[in-house]
This record gives C-alpha cells, structure tokens and sequence, in this order.
C-alpha cells in the first residue's frame, strides 16, 4: 500500500462489515483521514494485527524505541443503509453531504462501490423477484449513491472503483441474475469514466475472483431464499488478498478494467476473441451448479 497515496485521504467503503470490504478498511485504517463505513449492519472491528497497515515513521519509530507507537487517527463513520433502499440511500447522501460540507477541503477521494450480494439459480428457475433484488443491490443502489456523490467525488478529482466479479464479464450459467446486475453496473461505470474524461474523475471496475467471505450465505437462491452454500472448491483467494489486489489497482494512474487472475484473463480474452470456446469451456466446467436437478 502506498502510504502518500492514502494520506490525508476521505474514502467512503460499501459493504465495508465484512469481507472484501472489511479488509479494504483493514489496510486503509491508520492511513486515510476519514472513512465512511456503509452495511446494513455497520460496525467497526479492531484490525487484526497481521492487517496492520504501518507508515514509514511508525517502521521508523518502532526501530528506533521500545514506545508504543500510536497509529494516525483515522475517522471511522459507520453508517447504516439497506442498499436496496431508496430512501437509506438518500439519508446517507445528506449525512455524507452534511459532514464533508463542514469543511472548504471537504470531499471524497475514494469511493469503494463493493457491496453486493449473489444470487443462484438456472435463468428458467429464477423467480423474477430475485432479479429485482440483485439489481436493487448491485445496481439500482450504487447508481443512486454514487450519482449522489459525485459532486464530491469531483470537488477531490476523485475516484469510483466498483467490485464486480469475473461473472460480470459474461453471463454466467446458474448466475443469471448476479452476472446481469454486475454487467449493467460495468456500463453504467464505463459510461461515467468516458463522461468524466478531461475532469480528473476515474472509474475502475474490479472483477476478483472466488474469495473466502460470507457472499455465499448472504446471497439468494433462485426462490429469494438466503444461500446455504459452502466455499467454492479449488484455489480461492482471502478477502485480504483481494482488498489489497483492489487497493494497488486505485493507485495505479491507468486502472480500468482489472482481472486477478487466469480465470479473469481468460474470460476478459475469450469472451472477444472466442465467446464459443469460453462458452463450452463455462458449460463444461460448472454444469454441476445448473443441470436439472
Ligand atoms: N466472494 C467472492 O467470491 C467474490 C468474487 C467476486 C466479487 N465479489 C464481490 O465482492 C463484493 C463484496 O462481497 P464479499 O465477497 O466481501 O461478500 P460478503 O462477505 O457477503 O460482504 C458483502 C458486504 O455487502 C454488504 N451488503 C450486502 N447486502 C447489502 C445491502 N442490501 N445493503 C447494504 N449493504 C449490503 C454486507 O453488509 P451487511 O450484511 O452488514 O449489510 C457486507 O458488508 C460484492 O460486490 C461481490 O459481488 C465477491
């Protein structure tokens, strides 16, 4: 992590309680000025001491002496909202708003567009209300906050940086619902990079792959139910891995659309230059998560 970048920084973290977004705070906390913390359930957790993110003069300091060195206050403002709703969402805009207005140097540097919540099911089995609510999770929301943030992303010449998946890339069988939310969201966040040219405005879209968190108890069957699934088998990332993938990737001036890993690569390659290969290759390799049951 690249200390001058965050310094001083305001960062606002969707779905910051848990996973992906946990970590992103993990490593920013004790380097930003202020971070606003959004879930439903928002709370701040100790970073745990191997997520410790330390500034030169904290390496320094702690060579030099026995002291305790103390960490840079970061401002933690936890905030609830239900992303699905509207009116949260206008509530957490006025608060967000209210406070940055406080100050001439009032503004958000960083805004971390990273809660969203999965949904399984073949497209024929899926009721449509379990695409309603991806999409009031994964799109409707995020474009409601940050077209409501943007003033302020603007003032800082900021950034939006979204956390799609590698099925955002394509549509993926038995994810219907979550790849349409997550493709929409990636032209929504194209359009706003190409409008933004010229003005110091960026918009990066992330895509990870499969990472240990809670996506997969927190997300909907195809009847609205909440998931029961157990971790994807094979390799899969930490949310810490992730959150600092995500984190070198805002620092980077060229950022655009970034991949983790080979499966990214191989979707962000083929699904141009040969979607029938990827497409046997998807049927292939997941039929076991949508054949007829
Ligand atoms: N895990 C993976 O394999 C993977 C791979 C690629 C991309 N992603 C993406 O990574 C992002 C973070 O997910 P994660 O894997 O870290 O899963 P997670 O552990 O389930 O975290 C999801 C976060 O989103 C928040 N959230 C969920 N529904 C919400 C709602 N209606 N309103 C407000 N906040 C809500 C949750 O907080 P509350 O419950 O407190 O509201 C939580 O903080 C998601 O956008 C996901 O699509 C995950």
């Amino acid at each position: 992590v690249k200390e001058s970048f965050w310094s001083g920084k305001t960062i606002v973290i969707t779905g910051a309680s848990s996973g992906i977004g946990e970590a992103i705070q993990w490593k920013l906390n004790g380097l930003v000025r202020r971070a606003y913390l959004l879930s439903r359930n928002p709370h701040v957790t100790e970073v745990p001491a191997n997520n410790l993110t330390e500034t030169k003069w904290q390496k320094l300091m702690k060579a030099l002496g026995p002291e305790p060195v103390p960490q840079i206050q970061t401002e933690l403002v936890p905030i609830s909202v239900d992303m699905s709703s509207p009116e949260d969402i206008r509530n957490v805009l006025n608060h967000i708003l209210e406070k940055e207005r406080e100050s001439d140097s009032g503004g958000i540097d960083v805004l971390f567009n990273n809660a969203g919540i999965t949904a399984h099911g073949r497209f024929d089995e899926t009721d449509i209300s379990v695409f309603r609510k991806t999409f009031d999770v994964n799109f409707f929301g995020p474009i409601q906050l940050i077209q409501g943030l943007l003033p302020l992303v603007k003032k800082k010449k900021g950034i939006v940086v979204s956390t799609s998946t590698v099925s955002g890339l394509y549509g993926v069988p038995g994810r219907a619902a979550y790849s349409a939310s997550k493709s929409a969201l990636h032209a929504a966040m194209e359009s706003l990079r190409i409008e933004m040219l010229g003005t110091g405005v960026r918009s990066i879209i992330v895509c990870p792959p499969y990472t240990r968190t809670r996506l997969r108890t927190s997300g909907l069957d195809s009847q609205g139910n909440l998931l029961q699934e157990p971790q994807a088998q094979g390799k899969i990332k930490t949310p810490e891995q992730v959150a600092l993938e995500i984190i070198q990737a805002v620092e980077r001036p060229k950022s655009r659309l970034v991949t983790f890993d080979l499966s990214g690569a191989v979707m962000k390659y083929l699904r141009v230059f040969s979607p029938g290969l990827l497409e046997r290759i998807m049927h292939r390799k997941l039929r076991h998560d949508f054949s007829e049951k």
